[in-house]
Formats: C-alpha cells, sequence, structure tokens
C-alpha cells in the first residue's frame, strides 16, 4: 500500500464511524421509540469517542506531515493532504479535559434552555449560557485567530470567513434591505390566507415527492421521510436522507421544506463516491450548502415559472382549496414579505434582519462587550430597530432558537451566506444556461442540476467558498446579487415604482 492509500483507507473508517453516528441521528429524528434515547445516547459516545481517537491519532500524523512534502502529488491529493492536515492540527489543539468539559456544559445548556424557553424565563438559561461564552472566548485563544476572536469560530462553520467580510455584508443588509423593507410595508398587502384551509396530509405528502422527483432527487438513493423540524443528513453520496413536516392547515411548511431539504440533498448526491471519507468528498461550508438549499427553495421554488409549471397540478390535488385562486394570487401569496418575531417563520428578504441581530450580539459577546444578562434588552431593542415588531416575551424572542445552547456560536451568518451566494450563483446560471427560466416554466429542471453539478457539486472541498464564488461568477461573494434579486422580484409583487 502506498502512503496516500494508507492515509485514504484510515480516513474511510473514520467516515465509517461518523456516518453510522449520522444514522443513528437520523433514526433519533425519525423512527425511535421514546425510550431508546439512553442506550442511543450511549453507543453514540462511544462511536464519537473512537472516531475522536483515531482522528488525532499520531501515526495518522506522522503519515500526514510526510504526505504533504511529497512532491508527485495530484492537485486533488494535493488538495486532500493539506484539508486533513488542517484537521488534525485543530483536532490536536484541545485538551480531554477541555472537550470533556464542552460537552458538559453543553447538555446542561440545553437543558437550561428547554426549560427556560418553555417558562419564557431568560434567568434560568443566563448562567449557563454565560459560561458557555467563556468556553467559546477560551476555544478562540485555543484554536488561535487574526484579528478578532469570532473569527476562530466563524472558521468552524464557514471556513475562511471573517467579520471583516461580514461587516460589509451586513452593512449592506442595514443600509439597503432595511430601506427596501419600508417600501414594500407602505405598499398594498396580498393575501395568503389560501394557505391555512385544512389541506388532507396524505395528498401534501405524495405532491411533495412529486417536487422532489420533478428535481431529478435520486430515491436509489435516498429516501424522505417525517420529522419534528426539517433536516438532510447523508451516510454517502449513495444514501441521501431528506425530511420534512407536514401541517394539515398550512400548505407552505412542507412545500418549501421539501424543496429546501432537497437542495440540500442534490448536493449531497452530487459529491463523488470515489472521495469517500476524504475532503474532496464533503461540501465546502454550511454557507455553500445553504446556497444549494436556498436556491432551489426561493430562486426557483418561490418564482413564478416554477409555478406555472406545477400550479395546476397542486390545483388538481386541491381542487376545493384552489380553484378559486388564480396563478397571480397564488404567486403573490406564497411570497408575502412581513416582518415577524420568528426568524423560521421568516420571509426570505426579512430573514437576514434576524440573522443580523444574531451576527451582532455574537460578535459583543465575543469581543466581552454586551454580558449575557444584557441581550433580552438588547434583542428587543434591535427587533424593534429593523424590523418594527414588539417582542411580547423571551420565549418568542431571545429564546427561540438552540444554537447558542449547542455552542453554535459563528453559524448563524452562514445561513445569510447561504442566500447571498444563491443570489450570485442563480444569476450566473442564468447567463450560462440559455433558456433557463424556459425550462423551469416548462418543469424540466436538468439543465439548472447539471449546472450546479458542473460547476459545484463534484468538486467536494477542492475549493474554499471565496475561491469556487470567484471561479463560477467572476467575482467574490456580493451582496448586490441578492438585493438585486429582491428588488426585481418584489417590485412587480408589489407594484412598486
Ligand atoms: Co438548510
Amino acid at each position: 500500500m502506498t502512503k496516500y492509500e494508507s492515509y485514504k483507507s484510515r480516513l474511510a473508517r473514520i467516515a465509517d464511524l461518523g456516518y453510522t453516528m449520522a444514522l443513528q441521528g437520523w433514526d433519533q429524528e425519525t423512527y425511535m421509540p421514546e425510550k431508546g434515547a439512553d442506550f442511543r445516547a450511549q453507543q453514540t459516545a462511544t462511536l464519537s469517542g473512537m472516531a475522536h481517537e483515531m482522528s488525532v491519532d499520531k501515526e495518522l500524523g506522522d503519515l500526514l506531515k510526510k504526505l504533504s512534502k511529497k512532491k508527485d502529488l495530484t492537485p486533488k491529493q494535493k488538495r486532500n493532504i493539506e484539508e486533513s492536515l488542517k484537521d488534525y492540527k485543530e483536532s490536536k489543539k484541545y485538551t480531554t479535559e477541555f472537550v470533556e468539559q464542552l460537552s458538559r456544559v453543553t447538555s446542561e445548556c440545553f437543558q437550561a434552555w428547554q426549560k427556560s424557553k418553555k417558562e419564557s424565563n431568560f434567568k434560568l438559561y443566563a448562567p449557563h449560557l454565560t459560561k458557555m461564552i467563556d468556553l467559546k472566548r477560551k476555544e478562540a485563544d485555543i484554536l488561535g485567530y487574526k484579528k478578532h476572536p469570532y473569527n476562530a469560530l466563524l472558521d468552524q462553520h464557514e471556513p475562511g470567513a471573517t467579520v471583516d467580510q461580514l461587516d460589509v455584508l451586513f452593512k449592506d443588509v442595514r443600509e439597503q434591505l432595511v430601506v427596501f423593507v419600508k417600501k414594500i410595508a407602505a405598499a398594498k398587502q396580498n393575501d395568503d390566507s389560501f394557505a391555512y384551509k385544512n389541506y388532507n396530509k396524505d395528498k401534501q405528502w405524495n405532491f411533495g415527492i412529486e417536487l422532489l422527483k420533478q428535481m431529478h432527487f435520486d430515491f436509489e438513493a435516498g429516501r424522505q421521510d417525517i420529522s419534528m423540524h426539517p433536516f438532510t443528513t447523508n451516510f454517502s453520496p449513495q444514501d441521501v436522507r431528506v425530511t420534512t413536516k407536514v401541517i394539515e392547515n398550512n400548505l407552505k411548511s412542507m412545500i418549501w421544506s421539501c424543496i429546501h431539504e432537497g437542495g440540500h440533498g442534490l448536493y449531497e448526491q452530487g459529491l463523488p463516491s470515489s472521495e469517500y471519507g476524504l475532503p474532496l468528498g464533503e461540501a465546502i461550508s454550511l454557507g455553500i450548502h445553504e446556497s444549494q438549499s436556498r436556491m432551489w427553495e426561493n430562486n426557483v421554488g418561490r418564482s413564478l415559472p416554477y409555478w406555472k409549471a406545477n400550479y395546476k397540478h397542486l390545483q388538481k390535488y386541491f381542487p376545493a382549496h384552489l380553484k378559486n385562486v388564480s396563478l397571480d394570487h397564488f404567486y403573490k401569496g406564497i411570497n408575502l414579505v412581513k416582518p415577524s418575531l420568528i426568524r423560521i417563520e421568516a420571509d426570505e428578504v426579512t430573514y437576514h434582519f434576524h440573522i443580523l441581530v444574531r451576527y451582532e450580539i455574537e460578535k459583543l459577546l465575543m469581543e466581552g462587550k454586551i454580558k449575557v444578562n444584557e441581550l433580552p434588552e438588547f434583542w428587543n431593542e434591535h427587533y424593534m430597530k429593523y424590523l418594527g415588531v414588539k417582542v411580547k416575551s423571551d420565549a418568542e424572542g431571545v429564546l427561540q432558537d438552540v444554537h447558542w445552547s449547542h455552542g453554535s456560536i459563528g453559524y448563524f451568518p452562514t445561513y445569510s451566506l447561504g442566500s447571498f451566494y444563491a443570489a450570485q450563483f442563480f444569476h450566473q446560471a442564468n447567463k450560462d444556461i440559455k433558456g433557463l427560466q424556459k425550462n423551469i416554466e416548462e418543469g424540466n429542471m436538468l439543465p439548472l442540476l447539471n449546472w450546479l453539478r458542473e460547476k459545484i457539486h463534484r468538486h467536494g472541498k477542492f475549493y474554499s467558498a471565496e475561491d469556487l464564488c470567484k471561479k463560477v461568477t467572476g467575482e467574490k461573494l456580493n451582496f448586490k446579487y441578492f438585493m438585486n434579486y429582491a428588488k426585481d422580484k418584489y417590485s412587480v409583487i408589489y407594484n412598486l415604482k
């Protein structure tokens, strides 16, 4: 066995454990009976410990160092080694003591968050979150960073992203998008009451499956199930699981969670199997992953051409509900822009104000410029400032998201990055693919999927997010693509001058 083959087989074994944990996780969210939780936690912890030991193994480290000096590797092999060595060095920075402490604080913090959200009492959560933030600041020091401690944490979710880059993007959100939404708010409002009648769950499910098939989600290499919160996971590119949520009196929930997770799923199915377990077999970052889901969900799935292709069919499923709702009425109804309190229910435009507030808070926390007990006040003030909504309770305010209790700091910005990348990629796709809008109108999604496969999916982690964006679109991420997309679309919908 050559050194490179030996590296490949070590990484494949670590991946085997990782994907087995993913399978346990998928099962836990879909079919596991309640009583199974305790032993399941133990089983996952065992595998997780084994995977960690293997990934910090000294022999692996020596092998990686030797391989990184080899001159005869192909560019792809070189890139794999580079990324694996980075991962290895990063894992080695953590002491067992720190990992155990973080895991203990996380589980306490998560429990405190659940209780505190239920009772809408931030005080129960505050001491635990304070401990978590202290640990995260320590973690930034352990990892090391340039310029800003937040950069160290961002890098875990969005390699290469920095405060400098995000500050520019969110300044645009503050200055351009906030103004645009005020114009929309002053315009005549549209109606979406049709979406909240009773829609038979089985029929909804069947319609969702048809949408996934139309996107060319490969059901021989994946499946869809039901879960509380829709998600996508995979055990290899040949086995990708998406989930959805079907609510009887909310047609929107199933349709767009289905398309969103389908977009994530297509990315996973498009990663190269030949690079199983290696960086080149993995998605680039959360932001790029989210660009795939949001492009399908919003740029495609909330567009007029998409519903020209699918609306008649939906009407056939639900004739009594939709026969008097015209395509125009439906299209405007599924694209309401309305500032609201809850992030996960937000429309594609005001969504970014929710992220903006969280981004500002996370940065201040990392700088030590705000204390945890000041968060509710800051939150409420900024929801008023950016969204113009009054937060009545912490449960629907600062306590709404689980992320901080898991220790995920630097995660939220990847949601906005996803939408911004999506707009920029989709703009390029329309330039590259002749007649793309017409294809979509005819229900032919293959040209777009092939473009995504060619330009993005097949590369795995070969490029960084920034390099990929430059390679595909000719420039680095630029907010103007999202802004133009929003302006073009919503100026028509809301009849703005
Ligand atoms: Co997503």
